[in-house]
């Protein structure tokens, strides 16, 4: 299979930008996309020079060799569902469905069918987080005392959009609770969780916080601290820094970190920082889709299996729960 045809349904803010990533992917020699809104749909084939199925079934049947969904996140059940029935390989957008409740029927079906799925956790495919992950893994950092994860955007998104999204650590600190598992190879057993919210008091009427920081307890007792906010003039601050007991390493640590030294005579980060999150990991979203060309092909990577997605996604429950309640969640395991 050296000319792969992918099909990719939802073509909004991100499923966008996978099509223009997917239509330059070696070894993708053809790509066709679908949207609810089908001009839209359209649109984007004529721009990219891709073609354009009238809806998901047209898409479906028009002899895909892999599925990447893009669309909101409620419809990804039905569509990560439909394409194991259809026999192919799927690369589904973060999280697996809107709740975990939602999302166990999907694992157990998939597993039943024996089909392929991956989730779109990108930071997977940053080469930092790689660089980190490896160190980790060579000993390199001896054995870690602290680390700290931090996820912020510069302005908050529409409040229609957080009044649907499950809540900050479930929509934004998911990516660093998954790559918390990822690199360290641990499970979260405990959060405790604070929220505040300084900014649009509109977010907190829909039940949000703009701001807010998680400790999280890992099964061999290192901590993690992972914060996030809605309001980072200074740019889109994404970081996780590994202390240990011989090193620390520091992921997102370069000349576009959205941050400034206090210090006298320092210039460093020179700038300009990072805007968007499609910006800060626009190589990691075009790894990510050349990832899962390969693992259409056979060839397996680092993608994010739904297991692990639904396991970062308890623990995103838990900060929320937490932040609800004020008092530490335990996190339990996948049944
Ligand atoms: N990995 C990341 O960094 C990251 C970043 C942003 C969003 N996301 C995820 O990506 C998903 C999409 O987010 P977005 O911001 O692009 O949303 P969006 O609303 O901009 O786009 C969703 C698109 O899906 C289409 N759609 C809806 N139902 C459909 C269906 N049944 N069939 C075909 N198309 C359908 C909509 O018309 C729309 O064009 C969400 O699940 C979100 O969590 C991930």
């Amino acid at each position: 299979m050296s000319d792969l045809h992918l099909g990719l349904a939802g073509v909004g803010r991100i499923g966008v930008m996978h099509a223009r990533n997917l239509v330059t992917t070696p070894g993708v020699g053809r790509l066709t996309v679908a949207d609810v809104d089908a001009d839209r749909a359209r649109a984007v084939a004529d721009e990219l020079g891709c073609d354009a199925a009238p809806d998901t079934a047209a898409l479906l049947a028009a002899g895909i060799d892999g599925l990447v969904v893009a669309t909101g996140t409620a419809q990804h059940p039905e569509l990560v569902l439909a394409g194991v029935d259809a026999g192919v390989p799927v690369l589904c957008e973060k999280p697996v469905a809107p709740d975990v409740a939602l999302s166990l029927p999907v694992l157990e079906h998939v597993a039943a069918r024996g089909g392929v799925v991956r989730i779109g956790h990108q930071r997977r495919y940053d080469a930092g987080y790689l660089e980190a992950k490896r160190a980790h893994a060579a000993g390199e950092l001896g054995w870690l005392h602290s680390i700290r994860a931090v996820t912020c955007d510069v302005t908050p998104p529409p409040v229609a959009f957080l009044a649907t999204s499950g809540g900050l650590f479930r929509d934004c600190s998911v990516h660093d609770f998954d790559v918390i598992r990822w690199i360290t190879g641990r499970e979260v057993v405990e959060v405790s969780a604070r929220g505040s919210n300084n900014g649009d008091p509109a977010i907190g009427a829909v039940g949000d916080v703009d701001s807010a920081l998680a400790v999280c307890t890992l099964d061999d007792g290192t901590l993690a601290v992972v914060s996030a906010s809605r309001y980072n003039g200074g740019g889109h601050d994404v970081r996780l820094e590994l202390q240990g007991s011989l090193a620390t390493l520091l992921v997102g640590l370069d000349e576009r970190a959205a941050l400034r030294s206090a210090e006298p005579g320092v210039t460093f980060p020179a700038g300009p920082p990072h805007l968007t999150f499609a910006e800060r990991f626009a190589d990691a979203y075009r790894a990510e889709v050349a990832a899962f060309a390969d693992l259409v092909r056979g060839v397996e990577g680092e993608l994010c299996t739904p297991e692990d997605a639904v396991a970062a996604s308890r623990v995103a429950d838990a900060a929320q729960e937490s932040l609800a309640t004020g008092v530490p969640v335990r996190v339990e395991p996948l049944p």
